[in-house]
């Protein structure tokens, strides 16, 4: 007679399955983890996902690295940088593990969906116990579950994946505040950028299971929502029933109890008419829009496959400050890109200064290996591009100083997130345009949103005073 097998149908229900079978192998054991997050927000959120399920199976947290019995580095390849450091703080462990055999290595993100960084791992790294990628992260539990019974290093890389696993454990860092992936991957391929690569083709949430994400998240106390994406201006286009960012956006205003929505990254080449009426007469958006440009040369924003010129992004710049007057605008900037010239740069220091941005990511060009960029003629010398990008940081620094600077004297809604580090008397924040404010009070106030006049500009915060309310 033939076995009767009861095969889960979801994905999520197989993974919880295997991480009740392992939580009953840890427990009483005492297990600690410590994860380590390279790179952007999509990584942060990832990892907590991870840490999810590492204490679903009842891993606990613990700061110190050298304390833990299983390491995990969520890793990024965007700059060359991040990529170095894992390689050193990879030979470190190797002494941690001596110390304790038992414990296990993970590493996953971007880094891993590059062949050759999997290459050098196996041949160079053999004290790493689990790899996997940025398509498979919600198969942790099963990944560590293989590496105990087989005793051997589980290496499990996708290229590329079209379902999206829904409603697996996270861990937030804020009890208040989270962020939800509305999109995964990118079609864009700037010819700079790796992420196309290793995070694969666009693919949306669907609307429905977005909602209802945020409507747990706020029935559990959330009150601010970041909607997370490498492009979100292009979501919903993947959709069965396609449906706009603008419109995702108005169905999330909805959710009563939700008081602001944030959202990143937006590319300037899609940012819609509706998405500006959106901008305009939304009630929760709120006062900051991080809008890449990467250079003010409309000759290297060809040669970067932008599909925008830099009077297109002044114009999109002038409708979204005339949308909303208050709006706060943030950007990525890259300085040395192949054939960037002297005239080139002028033209992305005109832009800082004609926009005036609140704040900017400025990044020297790395060179990433399978990008069109990497072997593109002209690539600039590095001290050229080191003169260049401090240039760039003198001006930033003095621009966005004095937009902090018309903050003062202004009332503004402060989301209190913590106590102060330095000062315990003080609390900190971030207001609507995502400045951060000090202001005196207690822990008590963590989470609440507290109307304060801005009274002092410390250029990378502010000082805010508490309104008292009759
Ligand atoms: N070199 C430098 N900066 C880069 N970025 C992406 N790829 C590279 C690279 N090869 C920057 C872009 C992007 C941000 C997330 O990282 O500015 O907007
Ligand atoms: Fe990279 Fe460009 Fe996609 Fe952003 S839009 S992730 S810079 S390819």
């Amino acid at each position: 007679m033939k076995k009767k097998i009861d095969v889960p149908i979801e994905e999520s229900i197989r993974q919880k399955q295997i991480m009740d079978k392992l939580s009953v192998y840890i427990k009483g054991k005492k297990l600690k983890y410590h994860l380590s997050t390279f790179g952007c927000q999509m990584n942060a959120h990832d990892s907590e996902k991870l840490k999810g399920i590492l204490e679903e199976i009842g891993y606990e947290a613990t700061d110190q690295e050298s304390d833990a019995d299983f390491v995990i580095y969520n890793t990024c390849c965007v700059r060359e940088n991040a990529e170095l450091k894992v390689y050193g703080r990879l030979g470190s462990l190797k002494h941690n593990k001596k110390n304790n055999p038992n414990m296990l290595i993970a590493l996953c993100g971007c880094m891993m969906q590059q062949d050759a960084v999997i290459s050098k791992i196996k041949q160079t790294y053999r004290h790493v116990d689990i790899l996997f990628g940025t398509h498979n992260l919600y198969k942790l539990a099963e990944l560590i579950q293989t590496r105990l019974d087989t005793g051997k290093m589980v290496i499990d890389i996708w290229d590329n994946h079209k379902e999206i696993v829904e409603d697996l454990p996270s861990i937030r860092k804020f009890d208040f505040k989270a962020s939800v992936n509305i999109m995964f991957g990118c079609n864009n391929f700037c010819t700079y950028c790796i992420v196309p690569y290793v995070r694969g083709r666009e693919r949306s949430r669907k609307p429905e299971d977005i909602l209802k994400e945020i409507q747990e998240l706020v029935a559990d106390g959330v009150v601010e929502i970041t909607l997370l994406g490498q492009n979100v201006n292009s979501y919903g286009k993947s959709l069965d029933k396609p449906m706009s960012f603008a419109a995702l956006i108005q169905a999330i205003e909805k959710i009563e109890g939700l008081k602001r929505i944030r959202f990143m990254t937006s590319h300037p080449k899609d940012l819609s008419d509706e998405l500006i009426d959106v901008i305009r007469t939304s009630k929760k958006l709120s006062d900051h829009i991080h809008l890449p440009f990467q250079s003010g040369s409309t000759r290297l924003l060809q040669k970067m496959n932008r599909r925008y010129t830099k009077e297109q992004y002044l114009e999109l710049v002038r409708k979204i400050k005339e949308a909303n007057p208050n709006v706060a605008l943030t950007t990525d900037i890259i300085v040395g890109f192949p054939g960037e010239t002297e005239e080139d740069f002028e033209e992305t220091l005109d832009v800082v200064r004609q926009v005036m941005f609140d704040n900017a990511f400025t990044f020297i060009y790395s060179k990433r290996t399978g990008t069109p960029a990497a072997t593109m003629e002209g690539q600039v010398p590095e001290e050229v591009t080191k003169e260049r990008f401090n240039r760039l940081c003198d001006l930033m620094n003095e621009v966005a100083a004095k937009r902090s600077g018309l903050k003062v004297g202004q009332v503004e809604d402060v989301l209190v997130e913590q106590v102060n580090r330095q000062d315990d008397s003080l609390v900190t924040g971030r207001i609507s345009s995502n400045h951060i404010v000090h202001l005196k009070g207690t822990k008590v106030l963590i989470g609440k949103i507290v109307p304060v006049t801005i009274v002092e500009n410390k250029t990378y915060y502010l000082l805010g005073e508490s309104i008292q309310q009759a």
